[in-house]
């Protein structure tokens, strides 16, 4: 158990960014940077203790400072889409970046993904505890919100993501992270042959290309989005199915069939050639699954020359449904003034 702190170099504006690497006693380290709070690497074993780094990413800090596609981030004050790039809340409207469209995405343009955290070091955990004074109106949000993001290694090879924050008006607080994962190791070219089963009967449809949802849940059963029995994520992808149509393969929120609001395992990822497999735990009531359908050269040449394509990674994004503050019917992004927002997402390898 180790945490080991180097130097990332620095950001345009000459901030200090460090790497912080995180090992457990079976060797599996987590690389973590104060830059938006960014998990970089992530070498875990296979069956054989054979280690292979699972997650897409860049080699140095000017890659994370363009990243188009949120490789590792930490995404604020709010993931996934807000239509129309405004809302209101007691009354009095916000409005928002519009940097997709007409929509906002991940908070806009000057996402928490882009910010340089405060950390500590917490080495009896194997954890490392980010923290941000987002001010009141930024992104155009209402209240200061304090939020920390808190990544941990566990012994039994997890990593437990704890975000925490307070506001001191009501506002929307939805975080995520944004890993991309290919078991078989971030080189490998595809995802197609990963396994996946989602704890879910229901997904959120959306309207067009837009990805913004209709408002409804539909039910997987007998869709190519049932993923309540593993399955490969090639067998469907691909399908003349609508609504994967619309985002050129699944890129959709899945409406978990929970238990209660506690943390509970929601989804399981298994890659066939190495037999690495992954649990995502979560307290939150949706997961976006994203297959990659826009990696492409834009989002520039990887960590070690690897070159990333469509389908190189899968994200599970565990949130409260898109575009939430505008749907009665799904559970409210809502933070209270005062209140603790407190929310974790585990993502354990076999
Ligand atoms: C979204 C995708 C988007 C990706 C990268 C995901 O959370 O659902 O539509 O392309 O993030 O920005």
């Amino acid at each position: 158990m180790s945490i080991l702190q180097e130097g990332y170099g620095k950001t345009n504006k000459g901030e200090e960014i460090s790497e912080f690497i995180v090992e457990n006693k079976n060797g599996m380290q987590m690389h973590l940077i104060n830059y938006g709070a960014i998990l970089t690497k992530l070498f875990v074993p296979d069956q054989n203790g054979k280690l292979a780094d699972v997650v897409l990413g860049y080699d140095n800090l000017e890659g994370y400072m363009d990243n188009p596609g949120y490789f590792g981030s930490t995404i604020g004050r709010n993931g996934n889409r807000i239509a129309g790039s405004k809302f209101e809340i007691n009354g009095e409207t916000y409005e928002l970046d519009k940097n997709e469209g007409e929509n906002n995405l991940h908070g806009g343009f000057d996402g928490y993904n882009k910010r340089v955290w405060d950390y500590t070091l917490n080495e009896t955990e194997n954890e490392v505890v980010f923290s941000l004074v987002s001010p009141d109106k930024d992104q155009g949000f209402p209240g200061e919100f304090k939020v920390s993001v808190a990544y941990k290694l566990t012994e039994d090879n997890a990593v437990s993501i704890q975000y925490k924050g307070i506001s001191d008006q009501d506002t929307i607080a939805n975080m995520t992270n944004h890993s991309y994962f290919n078991l078989a190791g971030h080189t490998e070219k595809s995802i197609l042959d990963h396994m996946l089963w989602i704890k879910a009967s229901k997904f959120v449809p959306v309207v067009d290309s837009t990805a913004i949802p209709t408002g409804e849940l539909w039910d997987v059963a007998g869709t190519p989005m049932d993923f309540t029995k593993a399955k490969a994520i090639g067998d469907d992808v691909q399908a003349d199915y609508e609504q994967l149509v619309f985002t050129g393969g699944y890129d959709h929120n899945y409406a978990l069939d929970k238990d209660g609001k506690g943390i509970e395992k929601i989804a399981e990822v298994e890659d066939p050639k190495t037999g690495r497999k992954m649990e995502v735990y979560t307290d939150l009531p949706g997961v976006q699954l994203y297959v990659g359908n826009f990696i492409n050269t834009s989002s520039g040449a990887g960590k070690e020359g690897a070159s990333y394509q469509k389908r190189s990674g899968l994200c599970l994004e565990t949130q409260y449904f898109p575009d939430a503050i505008h749907q009665a019917g799904f559970e409210s992004p809502v933070l209270k003034a005062g209140e603790e927002y407190n929310t974790t997402t585990i993502y354990k390898f076999l």
